[in-house]
């Protein structure tokens, strides 16, 4: 690598280049690369006939906010099998830019931001031993149509596909990893830790935070009994808390047992059918008026008393009151008291705390349930998970211990924005390499090929661009050096380096770039 003087600049493009890299050589030749004949092949565009089925949600969907309510649903669940009819798009009319309501575009601030995050979710999987896996995002409807009037049934994007199968847009993950769970049978031995990170639909109400379509980390482990599973699954969201600069004053987990409510019911004798029912019930709560709840926990074979009790117990944030009122004895209390001394051990307890009134949306939980919640109380639930040792049963197979967590990437980007934490990520191409003549175009071209093969990032300059627009670029892309090809270099077996940051320049022999 040796400077060379500035000696004679022949080519416009270089006046800008001579005044900001000098003393680079910057001699113009017409040199021998031929730049590559155009031979664009003709690109024949195929446009299907096709048009898609008509999707919808289930026509029981929630109400929905002030312009939602015009929405027409083509087809719930008994939706035709027919398609709606295809009507040709009229290109005089300018299409709406916008993505559907409740979804979202991800230019690419937007998606660095979404990698950075998934980046962090796939990072603290690892570190905890878990494998990634990923389903089709269209599942079959079945999987979610449970018996316990979840509201995530009425929140479903499905529709009948052209084989007349009933299908289903996944609002989660759990029944996919079950299904898969099913299908692996005995080959794959146990205990099974996995993690996901996909996009989830549901026809849901938007507020901050929620939308129609949401991408979630999810970390499952099968085939573990005890609740060293579940005190392991909240470490791994407290590792990823503190990786992405929240604490425990920020965010907290709320955490009890769906064992409590069964103890209570038992002591009632509610029969076991009511109890998913009455846990979905009792998750509205703070949703819908109290009297109302009380109503519809009637309507499910509680009585009175035990609606009385059952609230009461609910109301527990203390876990000393919770084995006051149903003994050391219990599950409940026993399984409590061992995820909150695991936590100590974790070195976690800062972060935890007892609310018997959490008790979570799904109907397949049947132990530990646990809710990440803001501590401001601005945003909805930030996570939420719990174990569910009889899902695999629904689905008809055998029942395998579970437990684990669905994490949405709405909500925590709300709250980083809150506290003022969103990282910033700028575009970073580490090199710009551009040609000063429009004959060394394949000159360049290899210069990057080069770089590229070596591991670094280039951005190449396709088109005949003045020397102000490269710099301008270079800055936009944070470019670290910008390479030149000018012919007298190329001819000596050089290219001319600016390092952007100093200002530092000197030419390198091609071979040499690194
Ligand atoms: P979930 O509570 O329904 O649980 O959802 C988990 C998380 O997904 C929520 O805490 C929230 O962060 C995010 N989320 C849910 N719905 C939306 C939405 N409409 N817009 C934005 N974010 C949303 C489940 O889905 C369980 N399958 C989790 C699980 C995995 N349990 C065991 N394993």
């Amino acid at each position: 690598m040796a400077a060379s003087p500035s000696v004679l600049i022949l080519h416009p493009r270089l006046t800008l280049f001579a005044t900001s890299l000098r003393p680079f050589s910057l001699i113009h030749h017409q040199f021998s690369l031929r730049p590559p004949t155009p031979s664009r092949l003709p690109i024949l565009f195929a446009r299907s006939r096709n048009h898609s089925s008509s999707i919808s949600p289930l026509p029981t969907a929630t109400p929905l906010s002030t312009d939602d309510s015009k929405e027409t649903p083509h087809a719930g669940r008994s939706g035709s099998v027919s398609s709606p009819p295809f009507q040709a798009a009229d290109y005089s009319q300018k299409i709406d830019v916008n993505p559907p309501k409740g979804t979202r575009d991800f230019p690419p601030e937007e998606m660095r931001l979404r990698n950075w995050l998934f980046q962090n979710f796939r990072e603290v999987s690892q570190l905890f031993g878990f494998e990634e896996v990923d389903y089709p995002v269209l599942e079959s409807e079945a999987l979610y149509i449970r018996k316990a009037g979840e509201e995530i049934r009425d929140q479903l994007y499905c529709f009948e596909d052209r084989g007349n199968r009933r299908v289903a847009l996944r609002p989660e993950l759990t029944p996919s990893l079950a299904r898969l769970v099913m299908q692996k049978g005995k080959s794959v031995p146990l205990p099974i830790k996995w993690f996901a990170v996909g996009q989830c639909w549901r026809y849901e109400r938007m507020t901050r935070g929620r939308r129609r379509e949401h991408y979630q980390w999810n970390m499952d482990i099968i085939g573990v009994p005890d609740v060293t599973g579940e005190a392991e699954l909240i470490s791994s969201i407290v590792t990823f808390f503190k990786r992405i600069g929240i604490t425990a004053r920020d965010v907290g987990f709320k955490i009890s047992s769906r064992k409590v409510l069964q103890e209570v019911l038992s002591f009632y004798s509610v029969p076991e059918t009511s109890f998913s029912k009455a846990c979905i019930i009792i998750d509205k709560m703070g949703k819908i008026p109290l009297e109302e709840i009380k109503k519809e926990l009637n309507s499910v074979e509680l009585s009175t008393e035990a609606v009385d009790e059952l609230l009461q117990v609910l109301s527990m944030k203390s876990l000393t009151e919770l084995e006051e009122k149903l003994g050391a004895a219990g599950e409940a209390v026993s399984e409590l008291k061992q995820l909150f001394s695991l936590a100590e051990k974790f070195g976690y307890s800062e972060w935890i705390q007892f609310d018997a009134s959490v008790v979570r949306g799904l109907a397949y939980y049947t132990g530990i349930v646990f809710e990440g919640f803001d501590r401001e109380g601005k945003l909805r639930a930030i996570c939420g998970g719990g174990r569910y040792d009889r899902l695999l049963s629904t689905f008809g197979g055998d029942d395998i211990p579970a437990c684990g967590f669905g994490f949405g990437d709405a909500v925590i980007i709300e709250l980083l924005k809150e506290r003022k934490l969103l990282p910033e990520l700028p575009l970073e191409v580490e090199n710009i390499v551009c040609s000063l003549d429009p004959d060394l175009q394949g000159a360049a071209s290899s210069v990057a090929t080069v770089l590229r093969g070596k591991g670094q990032c280039v951005d190449l300059v396709l088109e005949n661009k003045p020397l102000k627009w490269v710099f301008k670029r270079a800055a936009r892309i944070n470019a670290r050096r910008l390479i030149l090809v000018g012919s007298s270099e190329w001819q000596r077996g050089m290219v001319s380096v600016k390092i952007l940051s100093t200002g530092e320049q000197y030419e390198v022999n091609f071979d040499e770039l690194g």
